[in-house]
């Protein structure tokens, strides 16, 4: 039996790389790849591997589980492919190792794996952990020199946002995550669906003009590359290479109205706002 407040020997920290690796990898990140007994690694890039691999030669390569649509290896689609990383980190956790997972940019946003795996070790009595991590919204905030702040954010990931009655507000910017495989509500392909582009533009169109300057934004991953910022009208975004990494930027169409009656009535100084 489980003694309540005593953790079992086995622990899982799971770090992110960051968009540009080795610049975005942290100093705690880099402490806890050396340090473990074992590291699970999901990168995309050679150049990550390589640079984990000199922190610590005891790599697994989750790579080597992700779906296969060629072969049908790994499951029926991308989901079971995440299952068999889950159950891959989490076995070495069990066998008391002190297991670190690595997933690149923020591990914790759009990593179903990892949110998963945190949650299981924590409910089994292990020690589990996540570290923040640059992500490619932050890289876009920089590059694209917008901030969040001024009028708000909405995000999204591109077939949810398709396929659900999201309340859009479009006085606040709105980020659109994996339009490289929009439409695809299968979860077996690597580029939009067939119709996936065309249901974004309508989707778009319910709430913003035709000629709505929008931004298909890539961050650079190596350190000789310069980001991909390609500003288009919405009426065109089915004409335009969409990548895996793009991500849609949509700004503000106009500023929110004031509303006068709420700052009226608890005398809010409106000259003050700004
Ligand atoms: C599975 S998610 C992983 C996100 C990652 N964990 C992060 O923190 O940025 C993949 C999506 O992230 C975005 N993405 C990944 N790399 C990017 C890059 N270099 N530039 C812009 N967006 C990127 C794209 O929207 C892509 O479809």
């Amino acid at each position: 039996m489980l003694n309540v407040g005593v953790m079992k020997k086995g622990s899982l920290v799971i770090v992110g790389t960051g968009i540009l690796t080795p610049a975005h990898l942290s100093q705690e990140s880099i402490n806890r790849i050396e340090t473990a007994d074992v590291v699970h690694v999901l990168v995309p890039d050679p150049l990550g591997l390589s640079t984990i691999t000199k922190l610590n030669s005891n790599i697994k390569n989750l790579g080597e589980l992700y779906f296969d649509p060629k072969s049908n290896k790994n499951g029926k689609n991308r989901l079971d492919g995440y299952k068999l990383m889950i159950e891959s980190i989490l076995s070495d956790v069990r066998l008391g190792l002190k297991v670190c997972a690595i997933f690149y940019g923020h591990p914790g946003i759009f990593v179903y794996p990892s949110h998963e795996c945190i949650s299981k070790a924590k409910k089994e009595g292990f020690d589990a952990q996540m570290l923040p991590a640059i992500s490619a919204e932050d890289c876009l905030f920089a590059d694209l020199g917008v901030d969040p702040g001024d009028l708000g954010c909405q995000a999204y990931e591109a077939s949810q946002f398709l396929f659900y009655r999201h309340s859009i507000n479009t006085s606040a910017m709105l980020i659109l995550w994996q339009i490289g495989v929009v439409g695809d509500e299968t979860l077996t392909k690597f580029k939009p669906s067939e119709n996936g582009m065309a249901m974004l533009k309508e989707k778009l169109l319910e709430h913003y003009p035709a000629n709505h300057l929008v931004t298909l934004y890539e961050a650079s991953t190596l350190p000789t590359m310069e980001p991909r910022i390609a500003e288009i009208n919405i009426d065109k975004i089915t004409d335009i290479q969409i990548n895996a990494i793009t991500t849609l930027y949509i700004p503000p169409l106009a500023n929110p109205a004031l509303n006068t009656n709420f700052c009226k009535r608890w005398n809010v100084d409106i000259s003050q706002l700004q």
